[in-house]
């Protein structure tokens, strides 16, 4: 049931305030700012080490994880793409935490890497979507993402509801090392708390972002910028959107623009940029006035002081709420997401069902 919608996929964006409500309702219940896991949940204090390994999407979830468990909890995160974290036998010493990410629970290379875990890592945690899942099941403990079954075989709502999970751990984790004092930890909650709001407001302006797609929908090849946790929203852009779209795209961490990248930039490429008004903002705009002397075709997707001061000679600008820092990679998913979703309208390309793809990979 699509309730209304005309895709599966534009259903599951326009759930995720409702699901990362309830995402965020189990992990953090009201009436006070302590994060709950279920069963006997998990005490960072001991842990030394972080491995989070997924594939596809999961994985852009995991990367963007590493920011939160290094920066607020002070945690080393080693990440990986299951295919090769499973074959290169990587040592997992005393101390190591592996943490899984699926949806479906049933990855192919996500259960292997599990499996090799098994007996070497101090605990299994995984992120999941289905909660009978076989990650889930053979995990030490299992996380719930709450976002409900999810049809359109591109990823959309269990994106941002891994990323909710995710960052509530990484509160976790810095609660139990002492990273993070009583009063900071109740900000960040309530900042989480108001995420839902927020992304009510983002999915308002799809508007902009279909007009935007209309000319993106001819053209053949899209880079996506992004620095810090926009990075591997970056890299999840590009995923989405070639995955529905058929169009090629590529995400570069923003500082690695001039290393070669900036090659392509012609005024046939749009290149998407990712960035909030947070303490990167200025080196970020500094690469897209970079590709805008080359006369790149730049789409901002900012926020109002970041538009304010950066806008001039910007193709098309997307204007998101004022968001903390912390929480900028779930919020700025939904133009993201919206972005594929339109392009790949405008196209006529069967948006649940892309070619070549299945929903769960259960083979290798
Ligand atoms: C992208 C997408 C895939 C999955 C990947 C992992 O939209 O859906 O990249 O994210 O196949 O699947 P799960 O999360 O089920 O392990």
């Amino acid at each position: 049931d699509k309730a209304g919608h005309k895709h599966f996929m534009a259903k599951e964006i326009a759930e995720q305030p409702a699901v990362v409500g309830e995402a965020i309702a189990h992990y953090l219940p009201a009436g006070d700012d302590t994060v709950r896991l279920p069963g006997e949940g998990i005490d960072f204090s001991g842990v030394s080490r972080l491995v989070l390994v997924a594939c596809g999407t999961a994985y852009y979830a995991c990367l963007t994880a590493k920011y939160w468990f290094e920066q607020i909890a002070r945690l080393p995160v080693e990440v990986d793409v299951a295919s090769e974290f499973r074959y290169r036998e990587p040592p997992v010493p005393a101390g190591t935490v592996a943490l899984f990410v699926s949806q479906s629970g049933e990855t192919a290379d996500t259960l292997a890497a599990l499996r090799y875990c098994r007996g070497k890592a101090e605990k299994i945690l995984s992120v999941v979507n289905v909660p009978e899942s076989s990650i889930a099941r053979e995990s030490d403990l299992a996380l719930p993402i709450h976002a409900g079954v999810e049809v359109g075989v591109a990823s959309t709502k269990a994106f941002t509801c891994q990323l909710t999970v995710l960052l509530i751990l990484a509160l976790k984790a810095a609660a139990d090392r002492g990273q993070i004092n009583a009063e900071t930890l109740a900000d960040h909650i309530a900042a989480i708390r108001g995420l839902p709001q927020l992304m009510n407001v983002a999915l308002d302006d799809g508007e902009t972002v279909r007009r935007a797609a209309q000319w993106l929908a001819d053209t053949r090849d899209v880079l996506f910028l992004g620095r810090g946790m926009m990075y591997p929203l970056a890299l999840e852009g590009a995923l989405k959107l070639k995955e529905i779209s058929y169009i090629h795209a590529e995400a570069y961490a923003s500082g690695e623009l001039k290393h070669g990248p900036i090659a392509l930039i012609d005024p046939t490429m749009p290149v998407v940029v990712l960035a909030p008004m947070d303490p990167l903002f200025d080196k970020t705009v500094s690469n897209m006035q970079e590709v805008m002397a080359r006369k790149g075709k730049v789409l901002l997707i900012s926020d109002e002081a970041g538009l304010e001061t950066a806008r001039d000679g910007v193709w098309v600008t997307v204007k998101m709420p004022d968001v903390a820092p912390l929480l900028s990679p779930i919020l700025y998913a939904l133009p993201a997401q919206l972005l594929a979703y339109h392009t790949a309208v405008a196209k006529g390309t069967d948006v649940d069902q892309p070619r070549n793809l299945a929903k769960s990979v259960t083979v290798e």
